[in-house]
């Protein structure tokens, strides 16, 4: 049986693990799957993180049960969070490893590579940032945009940017310094003075994580439910949705944490399901629809 905890017109929260939830939904194909999992580390943080080849040979279990869920030209987008060794100031490649893990068990394609960049991230990790200061700031995560096919939908249209003030004095005065570039690229008249509606973002989505009191906080503080500690800013599921599917398509998040994914989708006016197995997450996740 499958334990709805709510329901909107266009989608529905599940609990549950996503392991035994997956094999229930066999009737609906997705058109998108876009989540975050649980990351590796190196302790467990308050949601259950598994570490080493436990999380590597888990998380390749889930790409199996994730590619028999996609619709025929559908994407899986997945972001997975860093981790640093325990004890010292070096990198773990357990995130990478796990991205590339993911993508050979599932036998995907990789469309392409992003990253998220949070401008605010505050220093960590804190011993070799703030306190000897012999590393940076971690700013970024790897998203790996995934498919069972070379060209599963996608619309770069559907993102558009503003153009910059110098690309719309540009495209007034029709002054277009065309030519060969540097880097022996020939830039074409037509197409670089052409209003094509805005500019095509790049593989660099830049996100800060800062919001600190919008209608989720304050659903969680007035009735006391954990505040998910580690929300996606909406920016994320927001492009990703928009670019790869239409209204009324079907949106898949099996870690949907505070339900970022759904959220959004729900907006887009696309369908949805969440899975997530922790309710005390679920609870909070409530506000962002208005449902008690
Ligand atoms: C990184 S968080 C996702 C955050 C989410 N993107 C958001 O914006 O709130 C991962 C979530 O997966 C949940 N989780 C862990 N193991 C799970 C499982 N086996 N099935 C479903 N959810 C799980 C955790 O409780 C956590 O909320």
């Amino acid at each position: 049986m499958i334990d709805v905890s709510y329901e909107t017109d266009y989608g529905k929260m599940i609990y549950g693990k996503c392991e035994e939830v997956l094999p229930k939904l066999s009737q609906y194909k997705f058109d998108l799957i876009f989540t975050s999992p649980p990351f590796p580390l190196n302790r467990a943080k308050s949601y259950g993180n598994m570490t080493g080849d436990q999380y590597l040979k888990w998380i390749s279990n889930i790409a199996i049960q994730l590619k028999e869920m996609l619709a025929e030209r559908g994407s899986i987008v997945i972001e997975i969070g860093n981790a640093w060794n325990k004890g010292e100031p070096t990198h773990s490649t357990l995130p990478m490893e796990a991205l590339l893990e993911f993508k050979r068990r599932g036998e995907f394609y990789l469309c392409q590579e992003f990253i998220y960049y949070n401008p605010a991230k505050l220093p960590s990790p804190i011993e070799w940032v703030n306190k000897k200061r012999i590393r940076v700031k971690d700013s970024f995560t790897r998203i790996w945009w995934l498919s069972n096919v070379p060209l599963p939908k996608a619309d770069n249209r559907n993102v558009l940017e503003e153009y910059s003030c110098q690309m719309n004095k540009l495209l007034k005065s029709g002054k277009y310094n065309a030519g060969k570039r540097p880097s022996e690229y020939n830039v074409g008249k037509t197409s670089f003075a052409k209003n094509n509606g805005g500019s095509i973002p790049s593989n660099v989505i830049i996100a800060p994580n800062t919001v600190s009191s919008d209608k989720y906080i304050k659903f969680c503080k007035e009735n006391s439910y954990d505040i998910h500690p580690a929300r996606m800013p909406k920016e994320v599921p927001s492009f990703f949705i928009k670019m790869l599917t239409d209204e009324n398509d079907f949106v898949l998040d099996p870690f949907a944490g505070s339900n970022t994914t759904g959220w959004i989708a729900d907006e887009l006016k696309r369908k949805w399901i969440s899975i997530e197995a922790e309710q005390k997450y679920i609870l909070g996740s409530k506000g962002r629809f208005n449902i008690k």
